[in-house]
């Protein structure tokens, strides 16, 4: 379990995160949604122990990542954004050298490191050297490390960013068996349709704040339709008559239904009958990212 705890953090006059608190409980994946800036890395690398907050705590399975950190960060695993290793190292090598880091023997460590490499697809490429590896295999390559102490707690930054769809599958399938196995993960996105596939609970920050929690199914059934009816004029009497049929609102000239109830030809009768000319009548369907800057309440 990870529970992130009034955490604050600045860096110089920027407030990067501003009392954020939640928590991903066992066997649960939970998306972590923001736009550039919002402060995502900024919690995570919080959470690991890489970066300390101004105030606040983050607990792995209740050990704090401050007071605690060495038993604290063997449960967590994380893949960064932009994952740095030392480029002239052959990757087998490069992995039983950090499972030194880990406290594993030099025995154990060779085929601890062949089982994750194999395990993350690079079976073919753990002798080839890490300054040969594409970003999809970096970012490979950060899972097997991630996946060295063996924790079950995982956070994930950005970690679909730049797959190709093989790449994006088998991380996918990956979450999912961790969450089989009662672990936590927390993968961190700027994109909401991204993480509609898979997380099973959302959490939005914006400018450092969280803004919105909700499950999967709460966000889909915001996504609701609506429809759109152009006239030749728009006045109170119309908009007064578009109420009875659901929340109406206007937009560019044109009012918007959200919601509607009944059929669109019976509100265009409705319509003529009253004397309106009606120009144009187009259903439309809320895309997740509507949805999304409505949370946090800015414009797309
Ligand atoms: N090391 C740093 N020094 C100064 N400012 C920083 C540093 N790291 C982050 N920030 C600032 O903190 C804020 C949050 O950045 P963060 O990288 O956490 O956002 P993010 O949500 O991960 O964005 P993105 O989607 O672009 O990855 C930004 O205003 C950023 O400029
Ligand atoms: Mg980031």
């Amino acid at each position: 379990m990870i529970e992130i705890k009034g955490v604050s953090k600045s860096f110089g006059g920027v407030r990067a995160l501003d009392n954020v608190s939640f928590t991903v409980r066992d066997g649960e994946i939970v998306g972590y949604v923001g736009l550039n800036g919002a402060g995502k890395t900024t919690t995570m690398r919080i959470a690991v122990g890489v970066l300390y907050p101004d105030s606040g705590d983050v607990l792995i399975d209740g050990l704090s990542i401050i007071r605690d950190k060495r038993r604290a960060s063997m449960r967590v695993g994380w893949v960064p954004e932009s994952p740095v290793f030392e480029p002239d190292a052959r990757a087998l090598d490069y992995m039983v050298y950090l499972a030194g880091y880990y406290g594993v023997s030099s025995s154990d460590a060779r085929s601890m490191a062949r089982r994750l490499l194999e395990e993350v697809g690079l079976g073919d490429a753990m002798h080839r050297r890490l300054k040969e590896y594409s970003y999809g295999m970096r970012k490979r390559f950060a899972l097997a490390v991630s996946m060295m102490s063996n924790p079950s707690n995982y956070l994930f930054d950005e970690v679909l960013n730049g797959l190709d769809p093989q790449g994006i599958q088998f991380f996918r399938n990956l979450a999912v068996k961790l969450r089989g196995e009662g672990c936590t993960v927390l993968f961190s996105s700027h994109i909401l349709s991204e993480v509609e596939n898979l997380a099973d609970r959302v959490v939005f920050i914006h400018r450092g704040r969280i803004v919105g929690e909700m499950s999967m199914e709460e966000v889909r059934g915001m996504a609701t339709p609506s429809l759109l009816i152009k006239t030749d004029r728009v006045d109170e009497h119309l908009l007064e008559v578009l109420r009875a049929y659901g929340d109406v609102r206007v937009e560019g000239g044109a009012v918007i239904i959200g919601n509607p109830s009944g059929e669109s030809s019976e509100i265009v009768d409705r319509l003529v009958g009253e004397g309106y000319k009606v120009v144009e009548v187009r259903r439309r369907e809320a895309s997740l990212e509507e949805v999304f800057f409505r949370i946090i309440g800015e414009k797309g």
